[in-house]
């Protein structure tokens, strides 16, 4: 095993488990939108749109239970995409796997339209109103018609005494999972770094963005899942 592999496999175990503490019923997060899916693409061959794929976490989730699922994942931070590549080869799904580094926008003009799509804890780090629209419309216009979409990120209104209690919540279960005091207060002031939007507005941008039948499905903690059709 080389340096970079190591480092890499660490950087892979610290994700799994802080995203885990993170995000409490992470996995039910994903079993769910496995479940919602499954329930429009049925037992038959799919094309699914990981946007944010970087850590492999959809794939892990979602690969080995849906063997007629195939997988185009992009993630503009490279290591990230590495420790997806090396899960899609653990899982030995790299057949049906294909990783791009960059953005929405770097897909092949040729590629063919999905059969889903899911954006899990990606677009509260787009601050701008208009960037996170431009990527939501990206993305259903890269899906067929009808097509079911899963989005997830955290959620809130900045100004709200309702989001400093959850985050105070979050807090607490990161000193519950043994992290220590210092460490989870300074946590309280970079997660306010990233971009919150209330629940309201997401719903409204999914809208404009011409998602249909929206519908929140998912809440733990700072975070939320919303499942919409194209
Ligand atoms: C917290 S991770 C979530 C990864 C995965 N979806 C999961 O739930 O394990 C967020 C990922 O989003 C990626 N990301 C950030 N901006 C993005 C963008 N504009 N398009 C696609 N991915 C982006 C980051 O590089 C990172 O790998």
């Amino acid at each position: 095993m080389d340096k970079l592999s190591t480092h890499l496999l660490e950087k892979a175990r610290t994700y799994e488990q802080s995203t885990r503490i993170s995000v409490p019923a992470y996995d039910t997060l994903f079993a769910v939108a496995q479940a919602y899916f499954r329930s429009h693409l049925g037992e038959q061959e799919a094309s699914l749109l990981v946007v944010g794929a970087g850590g492999g976490n959809e794939l892990s989730a979602w690969g080995p239970t849906n063997p007629l699922w195939t997988f185009t994942g992009i993630d503009p931070a490279e290591e990230m995409l590495q420790i997806a590549q090396h899960k899609a080869v653990q899982l030995e799904l790299e057949s049906r796997v294909r990783l791009l580094q960059g953005t929405i926008e770097s897909l092949p003009q040729t590629t063919p339209k999905f059969d889903a799509a899911s954006c899990i804890l990606v677009l509260h780090f787009i601050v701008d109103r208009q960037e996170k629209l431009h990527l939501l419309q990206n993305i259903h216009d890269q899906l067929k018609p009808g097509k079911p979409f899963v989005l997830a990120c955290a959620y809130g209104d900045r100004e709200s005494d309702e989001l400093q209690d959850r985050i105070k919540i979050w807090q607490s279960v990161f000193l519950d999972a043994g992290y220590t005091k210092e460490k989870v207060e300074n946590m309280g002031k970079v997660i306010m770094n990233i971009s919150f939007i209330s629940d309201q507005e997401i719903q409204q941008l999914l809208s404009e963005a011409g998602f249909k039948n929206i519908t929140r499905f998912f809440s733990s903690g700072l975070f939320a899942g919303w499942m919409s059709h194209a």
